[in-house]
């Protein structure tokens, strides 16, 4: 049965299921959209006014193409009106009890040879199927948010879906401007199998008390060139979203990594759930910073009367060119014996530096991080006035300071490193190839590269050592370095490009 797709149906209009009607209404399909009653349906009108309008509003949509698309949008509150539909995609929340009584609805109604889709973010597309007489013709179409924006839309197909039934959506998904990524049916399939436990991963460690909401995420949009920080993006998903996405995750695995962060629960119970209701980790009406080449940190700089170092002593590896930089400055280099700080340029524990001077209290650890940022690590011993000065002194030599504690891998390493762990166990349980791992993740999170273009980067080694020294310190068993990675390394391979 090949699939025609005239006119879709899309049920839930919030802030998913408005983006995945207006990318259909984009590309000249017919859209039905149904919400639940008078109320909700206003508020998806809303997001497509609103969406379409911030397009015109910046020249990219004429008011006669805004028209257009939205006049091929049509509105109604019962889903008998889907009743001739080629495809329909349900975008409801993530609770399986809604999706399977919207689906036994959906069956009962709708033509026999219509395909019915989930954009569910990881709940079994095999037992969504199995409420239905057709499980052949139901799939998952996963849209990203904002899903106007994301080029990415996974195609999950069951063992019982119709042959030909997939590569049919993925060519909808390429009419629609979009790049397919198809695969099977797993909790969270590829991306919010890999995104969802880094933005956690954060989250556990903002409450450890590693370092800032603001300092972890200018840390990972600056130092990771991420589009944005962990906990802007859980915002932006919904920290509902993200507790039940991980909750799915975590009932599968039984993994610590996807047991959700207890601070997302007591959020989520205050009413926190993010942009689109009552704020998340950000206020109603404070906005993370987004841009690429901010300098400014949440950390304070020094007051007045503190002291401002003016003689310095740098160690560890790359210590020479950053002792030059601050030389720039206008800084003295001195041996340890005769500086006001110590910044220590290293990846062992910083601590264990300080025995070894006379005056640890002025031991900082220093980390950098690409081109713009300077990790900056206080130690049990550290006088928090040195910690503050290093940081104005690291702005000085034009990095961007992220003040955290002194552990493993820091912060940008201790959130990377796990999470390219991750997609080399998936690629190596043979759900998915690098390369799709990699355009499913630069497609679908908006990242520069995947995970594997990031791996051969850095260095399968770099970031081998960079896991066992992160277990070392957590003993997490997630964070042991894939066996795969630890045989590439022994074998002498050097890019997952040149893997044989
Ligand atoms: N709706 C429609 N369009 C939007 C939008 C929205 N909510 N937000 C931004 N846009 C558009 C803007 O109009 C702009 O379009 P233009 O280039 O035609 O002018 C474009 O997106 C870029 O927007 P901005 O310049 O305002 O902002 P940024 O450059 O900072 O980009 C972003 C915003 C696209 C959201 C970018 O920060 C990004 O890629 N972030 C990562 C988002 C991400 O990871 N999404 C996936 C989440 S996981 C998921 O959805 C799966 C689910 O199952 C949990």
């Amino acid at each position: 049965m090949t699939s025609t797709f005239v006119t879709v149906g899309v049920v839930g209009l919030g802030t998913m299921g408005a983006g995945i009607a207006e990318c259909f209404a984009r590309a000249g399909i017919s859209v039905i959209g149904v919400e639940a009653g008078p109320e909700a349906l206003a508020r998806g009108r809303g997001h497509l006014e609103d969406s379409t309008g911030r397009a015109l509003a910046k020249g990219r949509l004429t008011e006669a193409a805004r028209a257009e698309i939205l006049g091929r949008v049509t509105l109604t509150t019962s889903l008998e009106d889907l009743a001739d539909a080629d495809l329909v995609i349900e975008a409801v929340p993530e609770v399986m009890d809604f999706k399977r009584a919207i689906f036994t609805d959906l069956d009962r109604i709708c033509k026999p040879s219509a395909v019915l889709a989930t954009n569910t973010s990881s709940l079994s597309i095999t037992a969504i199927a199995a409420t239905t007489t057709r499980p052949g013709r139901v799939i998952g179409m996963h849209f990203f948010n904002p899903a106007p924006v994301m080029k990415l839309i996974e195609v999950i197909h069951t063992m019982v879906t119709d042959e030909g039934l997939a590569e049919e959506v993925a060519e909808l998904a390429r009419r629609l401007g979009k790049t397919p990524v198809t695969v099977g049916d797993r909790a969270g399939f590829v991306v919010n199998r890999l995104l969802l436990p880094y933005l956690n991963h954060a989250a556990v460690l903002l409450e450890s008390g590693l370092a800032g909401r603001d300092d972890i995420d200018t840390a990972m949009r600056l130092g990771a060139g991420l589009p944005m920080g962990p906990f802007a993006l859980l915002d932006l998903i919904g920290l509902d979203t993200s507790y039940e996405v991980l909750s799915v995750l975590f009932q599968e695995s039984r993994d610590r990594r996807h047991a959700p962060a207890p601070i997302l629960r007591e959020r989520i119970s205050a009413g926190l759930l993010g942009r689109k209701a009552g704020g998340g980790f950000y206020g109603p009406g404070e906005h993370a910073d987004t841009s690429h080449t901010s300098h400014t940190s949440g950390a304070p700089g020094p007051s007045a009367d503190e002291p401002s170092p003016k003689r310095v002593a740098v160690l560890g590896e790359g210590g020479d060119a950053f002792a030059a930089r601050l030389a720039d400055e206008g800084l003295t280099i001195t041996p340890v014996e005769e500086a006001e700080a110590v910044l220590a340029l290293s990846s062992v524990p910083v601590i264990e530096l300080a025995p070894r001077l006379p005056h640890p209290e002025r031991l900082v650890g220093v980390h950098l991080v690409g081109e713009g940022v300077a990790e900056v690590a206080s130690t049990v011993l550290t006088d928090p006035r040195v910690a503050r000065a290093v940081q104005s002194l690291v702005r000085a030599a034009g990095r961007v300071p992220v003040p955290c504690r002194d552990r493993a891998e820091f912060v940008v390493d201790a959130l990377l490193y796990p999470y390219l762990n991750d997609a080399v166990r998936m690629y190596d349980s043979g759900y998915a190839t690098c390369e799709d791992i990699d355009v499913a993740m630069r497609l679908g999170c908006g990242y520069r590269q995947g995970p594997f273009e990031t791996i051969d980067a850095l260095g399968l080694e770099t970031v081998r050592d960079g896991l066992r020294a992160l277990y070392a310190e957590y003993r997490e068993p997630f964070l042991a370095p894939a066996p795969l990675l630890e045989q590439l390394v022994a074998a002498g391979v050097r890019s997952f490009r040149d893997r044989p």
